[in-house]
């Protein structure tokens, strides 16, 4: 009789073996001048590598893909080379990191483009402003891509992919959640198009589906995982037909075999457990407030094979040490959240400093 899965209960995920199902999500902390990954981000992930998977924070496919204070890259030599220290440092503690693809699309500014304008599937800005340099400035009206243009931005995703193999990275993670890139294509209020590219829900799918396949032919579907924020508002996206939309993306999705399916359940009122469990049949990935207990519960109850945490782990280097033997959790200083130094970054104390050695 099969034992029932939990939270501790070893996980084949794609072309990875995981020790267990807590996964470190994503998050941007806007500490790599220059777009490159340095030193101190070596030893932020190391000290995280008790994940069963290090998602990392948001990394730009390609120049135009930048917005943000000092976030990564992956599409040149010198970034390689400079995610490299990151990976090894990660693999010399056991751990497993996938490097997440974050193009921005219109939630940047000229600022982070040496003055370029954001591009986008249409010309509609995002309410609301990001933080620059030099304070916050209201999100400036992008340049619709132009047709021919398209296979070229999807072209990024694949020299991405590629050279995240080459940096090292066990996986990639396409970020097509939380109304960037992807996100924007997708969603009726950010894609006015008429095209091939906007109008119908497959024509609105088709940038992420097509960003996918280009990963997949680079490093294979056992080494690509998707992010999803299905009815999520933010970065003003809005879509009135979200189930009929996510529905389709998702059972798009399931025919690609991916590694995993992560999704970030943020809509009260929206199940989007269910609607995920009923469209796809791999291994689903949820995010999105979690604490151990409900964690376990989800992974009993079938409706997610591994969960990632966000908050927890930058304040908890060694979650997966904590959850597992029930010690309490240290709270996170948002203050130190975007941005800064050492503080708030890698100088959260380990439970058990033995383990650090
Ligand atoms: C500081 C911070 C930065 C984040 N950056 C990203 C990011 O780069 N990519 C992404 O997909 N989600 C990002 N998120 C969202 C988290 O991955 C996650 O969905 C969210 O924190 C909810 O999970 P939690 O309740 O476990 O924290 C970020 C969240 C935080 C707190």
């Amino acid at each position: 009789m099969p034992t029932q899965a939990g939270l501790f209960t070893p996980l084949r995920l794609g072309a990875l073996d995981l020790p267990h199902r807590v996964v470190m999500a994503p998050m941007t902390r806007n500490r790599s001048p220059g777009n490159l990954a340095n030193a101190l981000n070596a030893t932020y992930y190391a000290q995280r590598a008790a994940a069963a998977l290090i998602i990392t924070e948001g990394t730009a496919p390609d120049a135009m893909g930048r917005g943000y204070i000092d976030i990564p890259g992956l599409y040149d030599a010198a970034q390689v080379a400079a995610w490299r220290q990151v990976t090894d440092a990660v693999h010399a503690r056991g751990g497993l990191i996938a490097v997440q693809l974050m193009h921005v699309g219109r939630i940047s500014h000229p600022d982070f483009l040496e003055g370029a304008t954001p591009v986008a599937p249409s010309a509609v800005a995002a309410a609301g402003a990001i933080h620059t340099w030099t304070g916050p400035k209201p999100h400036p009206v992008p340049r619709a891509l132009d047709a021919a243009e398209i296979p070229g931005v999807i072209a990024t995703y694949a020299r991405a992919a590629r050279l995240a193999r080459e940096a090292g990275f066990d996986a990639v993670e396409i970020h097509g959640a939380n109304g960037y890139l992807p996100n924007q294509f997708l969603a009726p209020n950010a894609n006015l198009r008429r095209d091939a590219w906007g109008g119908s829900v497959e024509k609105r799918a088709r940038f992420l589906l097509a960003a996918t396949d280009a990963a997949i032919a680079e490093i294979g579907a056992g080494r690509v995982g998707v992010r999803l924020s299905p009815g999520s508002g933010f970065n003003d996206i809005a879509d009135p037909e979200a189930e009929a939309t996510y529905a389709h993306v998702i059972s798009a999705l399931d025919r690609r075999e991916l590694a995993w399916l992560h999704v970030v359940d943020a809509r009260p009122g929206f199940d989007v457990p269910a609607l995920v469990a009923q469209h796809y049949r791999g291994a689903v990935m949820l995010n999105g407030g979690y604490d151990g207990a409900r964690a376990e519960a989800d992974i009993a109850a079938g409706r997610a094979a591994l969960v990632s945490f966000g908050t927890p782990f930058i304040s908890n280097p060694d979650l997966p040490v904590r959850l597992r033997s029930g010690a309490p959790l240290a709270a996170a200083d948002r203050g130190t959240f975007y941005g800064g130094d050492a503080r708030g970054y890698v100088d959260y104390p380990l439970l058990d400093p033995v383990l650090a050695a």
